[in-house]
């Protein structure tokens, strides 16, 4: 269901429990929340409702748990087609950096992304987002990064704001230009960089579609000298910026990314002490992707301890993408960043709600339930809230409240 056929949901909200944030301890049992006008005008424990609320409209919650809308920080939504063919190539023994070397990989994704028009790009993306929403997101990042000529990466970015609009979820735009070398400027990439840097940023960065500016820091997609120019470009343009860093080998990515004062470095499966030292000292996020560790049956565990050591916010996301992580389930990434990153549950809560929105730069807006912010939570028919990250494959969600208004699992369903 879409943003205008949705119910309002001014009014009190009780029958409920109530996880306003992450921490478990800060729980409220037997609880009401106060919208009006789309906003949350009180929340508390039920008894105490002030007399001026009792007469309005109220929404029985049925013993559900309310938790914060999910925040989901690194996807790349919006592309054309799909790669099954290449993880059957990956099951009969080519790897992932083998099949893009040779032209596949993010570059085949580029071709149909290329060939699609915006309806058949939002078409695709709404089907991917839908299940999203219907575990609670209510933000969600979405990079560009298929496209790799001005029009193609302007495409891309239009359908994310698009789908914003129509489903009344929060979308943050980023652009990620510097994803992959596009076979035409092969043997140059020094030439795309450029432009990247002095013609597509600056063109969408004017049309307002840049949130955030991401790059790819690998051996198979962008040096250090070669991001730390996109880095310089986004803050010539006042941007944040955020790093694919440390997923296939360390390059320094994540420090340089620090360096930046950064939201976020992703993935730093290859991450050392160096960089979890930068990250801390700089309140750079730490993004881990369960879903892509997975996929890809990555052995090298993101450094957990020292990431807790030195105090680094984590956030989990789905990095949803065709190549390596092809997954429209957050509770499922929570439920392994537990079991294959050895997470806590308050760990995983935190990674989708507080610290994910820390890592949009959204952190005022998204990620915890307070007086006065829009009214964006989720309702779920659990016992506890631990129930999240341990159920895989079943969604518990009840309904989701978005901008002030209600979506009933069972009327998308
Ligand atoms: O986040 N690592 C680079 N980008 C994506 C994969 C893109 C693809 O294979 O299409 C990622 O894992
Ligand atoms: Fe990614």
């Amino acid at each position: 269901m879409k943003l205008f056929d949705a119910p309002s949901a001014d009014g009190v909200w009780h029958r409920c429990h109530l996880l306003p944030e992450a921490d478990p301890a800060r729980e409220i049992r037997d609880a009401a929340v106060v919208v009006e006008h789309g906003r949350i005008a009180w929340l508390g424990a039920e008894s105490a409702l002030p007399a001026a609320y009792r007469s309005l409209p109220h929404h029985d919650a049925d013993g559900a748990w309310i938790t914060p809308g999910l925040v989901d920080c690194h996807t790349h939504l919006v592309y054309g087609g799909q790669r099954a063919d290449e993880f059957a190539m990956r099951l009969s023994g080519a790897g992932y950096e083998e099949i893009a070397r040779a032209g596949g990989g993010i570059v085949s994704t580029v071709r149909a992304t290329r060939e699609a028009d915006e309806a058949t790009l939002f078409a695709q993306a709404a089907a991917r987002l839908e299940p999203l929403l219907a575990e609670g997101v209510t933000a969600i990042e979405i990079k560009s990064g298929y496209g790799l000529t001005l029009e193609a990466e302007r495409k891309q970015l239009r359908v994310a704001r698009q789908l914003g609009k129509a489903y009344g979820v929060s979308v943050h735009t980023t652009f990620l230009g510097a994803h992959a070398l596009p076979p035409e400027y092969a043997g140059r990439a020094d030439d795309y960089i450029d432009l990247v840097c002095n013609t597509m940023l600056p063109a969408l960065a004017a049309e307002k579609l840049v949130d955030a500016v991401d790059a790819f820091c690998e051996g198979i997609g962008f040096s250090i000298a070669q991001t730390t120019r996109v880095f310089e470009a986004a803050t010539r343009h006042g941007l944040p910026v955020k790093l694919h860093a440390e997923q296939l080998s360390n390059l320094g990515g994540a420090a340089l990314a620090a360096r930046y004062k950064g939201l976020s470095a992703d993935h730093l499966e290859h991450l050392d002490e160096a960089g979890v030292a930068a990250m801390a000292e700089a309140g750079t996020v730490a993004v881990l992707l369960p879903g892509a560790y997975y996929f890809l049956r990555d052995t090298n565990l993101p450094p957990l301890a020292l990431l807790r050591q030195y105090g680094v916010p984590m956030a989990i996301s789905t990095d949803h993408n065709p190549g390596t992580s092809p997954t429209t389930s957050l509770l499922l990434m929570m439920n392994m960043g537990c079991t294959l990153f050895r997470m806590t549950v308050p760990e995983v809560l935190a990674g989708v709600t507080t610290h994910a929105a820390r890592a949009l730069g959204a952190a005022d807006r998204h990620g915890l339930l307070a007086v006065g912010r829009a009214a964006d939570f989720a309702l779920w028919q659990v016992a506890s809230s631990a129930e999240l990250a341990y159920w895989f494959g079943r969604n518990p969600c009840a309904a989701v409240v978005r901008q002030g208004r209600v979506f009933r699992n069972g009327d998308r369903r």
